[in-house]
């Protein structure tokens, strides 16, 4: 198993490197190039050079604009600026551009009425690099570590012999909840990888036409198991809100670093406060990701930043952070833009936390899966791991020795 965890280490050190695309860096050079390009051809505005040099996303030079305005070379550009020619008023692009001017449309709703909205290169930039570069090394970051982690620690034992006398942990609907929100997320995590990921490593690898059947099979998979997801996501909520309250018993865990590291066991309720923040994090992150999913889901319909950023203004969060105010005017399709990436982030940062959830619950710590598997756990494993609660649900057992009825 070790030996498998060390190829397993060299090969992710080997990818990490090659594999990940990196972020556009600005490129001056090309700055000082897009400042010499001929522009008489088009009256001195902006040429198809200039364009793609932005597309591509170097940094176009575009000082030329300001010096055309209000003067006479102003009367070449005056075909594409409209009747104001160089003489623009920024009020009129504004309004174009948030949705308050007169403009009407007899088709497509309010999005189509926005006829300007710049955020799409900064978003498609954003996507390609950063997001995609970070969010794939967090991911093989986290997997790194946790074999990492397996190699010293090894896996957690059972430290006293097994008593073969079980409690139940877990009820048959805790399992199921539990197994369904762990189904949905699996998929929408691997599917929502696909779509990210599909253009950079399927269409070079597998060719373009399987990209594309792969890509749309996975959106039509992730667009549906979102509502599993979020059925789960509220049944755990409900049903194990209450044994995830931080109290005193987690400061002592804390202390003791959860018995992770040493051979200490410290005493827990159901919950120990390592599963506290997994629980809370599922809740909040999911919750987040549900919400932002939704959005996506239903575009234009549940636009969610330009109130929220208000809200954090108010608050003076940008000021806290030293950052200027944020925009609460967004463009509908800012909106979703915002939207994809905040779901993307987010998402990143819960896969990596279930990534090792699950090597705890599985191979990480002997004994833990049978809590979800049967539902019944040893009571060696249980005095080990939830002390308090095992002690509890012994004293209720004595209570009620006739009751059937799954513990706690
Ligand atoms: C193959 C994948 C998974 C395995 C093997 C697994 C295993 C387990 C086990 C054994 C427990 C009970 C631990 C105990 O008895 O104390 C548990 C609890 C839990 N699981 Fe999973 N799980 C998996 C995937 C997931 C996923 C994908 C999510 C959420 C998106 C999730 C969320 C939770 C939560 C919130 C708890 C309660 C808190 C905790 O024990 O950490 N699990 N899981």
């Amino acid at each position: 198993m070790r030996k498998l965890a060390l190829a397993i280490l060299a090969t992710l050190a080997l990818a990490v490197p090659a594999g990940l695309p990196v972020p556009a860096i600005a490129q001056d050079a090309a700055a000082d190039a897009a400042a010499e390009v001929d522009r008489s051809a088009t009256g001195g505005a902006q040429t198809l050079e200039d364009i793609l040099a932005r597309q591509r996303g170097e940094v176009v030079d575009d000082s030329f604009r300001r010096s055309l305005i209000g003067d006479g070379t102003a009367a070449g550009i005056a075909a594409q600026l409209g009747t104001l020619g160089g003489e623009s008023d920024s009020e009129v692009w504004r309004a174009l551009r948030y949705g308050h001017d007169s403009v009407t449309v007899s088709a497509g709703g309010d999005v189509a009425r926005n006829l300007i909205q710049d955020g799409g290169m900064a978003w498609y930039q954003f996507r390609e690099g950063p997001l995609a570069t970070y969010g794939g090394y967090l991911l093989l970051g986290t997997i790194a570590a946790l074999i990492l982690f397996y190699l010293l620690r090894g896996k957690i034992r059972i430290d006293e012999p097994m008593t073969g006398r079980t409690v139940t942990r877990f009820a048959g609907i805790e399992r199921f909840a539990h197994w369904m929100l762990a189904g949905s997320f699996i998929l929408l995590g691997l599917t929502g990888l696909v779509v990210m990921f599909g253009r950079a490593f399927i269409a070079p690898t597998l060719g373009k036409e399987a990209n594309a059947v792969i890509l749309s099979a996975s959106k039509i998979i992730h667009n549906n198991i979102a509502w599993p997801f979020m059925l789960a996501l509220v049944m755990i909520f409900v049903m194990w809100v209450w044994h995830n309250i931080p109290n005193r018993t987690d400061l002592t865990w804390f202390a003791q670093a959860g018995g992770i590291v040493g051979k200490k066991h410290p005493p827990a309720k159901k919950f120990n406060a390592g599963q506290k923040i997994i629980f809370w994090s599922v809740i909040l992150l999911g919750g987040s990701i549900s919400v932002s999913g939704l959005s996506l889901l239903f575009p234009f319909e549940l636009p969610l930043f330009a109130k929220t950023f208000t809200v954090l203004n108010d608050l003076g969060v940008p000021g806290l952070l030293g950052i200027a105010d944020l925009p609460t005017q967004l463009a509908p399709q800012e909106e979703m833009q915002l939207a994809q990436a905040w779901h993307a982030i987010v998402g990143f940062v819960l896969m990596a936390i279930i990534i090792a959830h699950i090597y705890i619950g599985s191979i990480g710590m002997e004994g833990a899966f049978d809590a979800m598997g049967s539902g019944e756990v040893d009571e060696a494993w249980a005095h080990q791991h939830h002390s308090i609660w095992l002690d509890e649900v012994k004293a209720k057992e004595k209570e009620a020795p006739a009751a059937s009825a799954p513990a706690e």
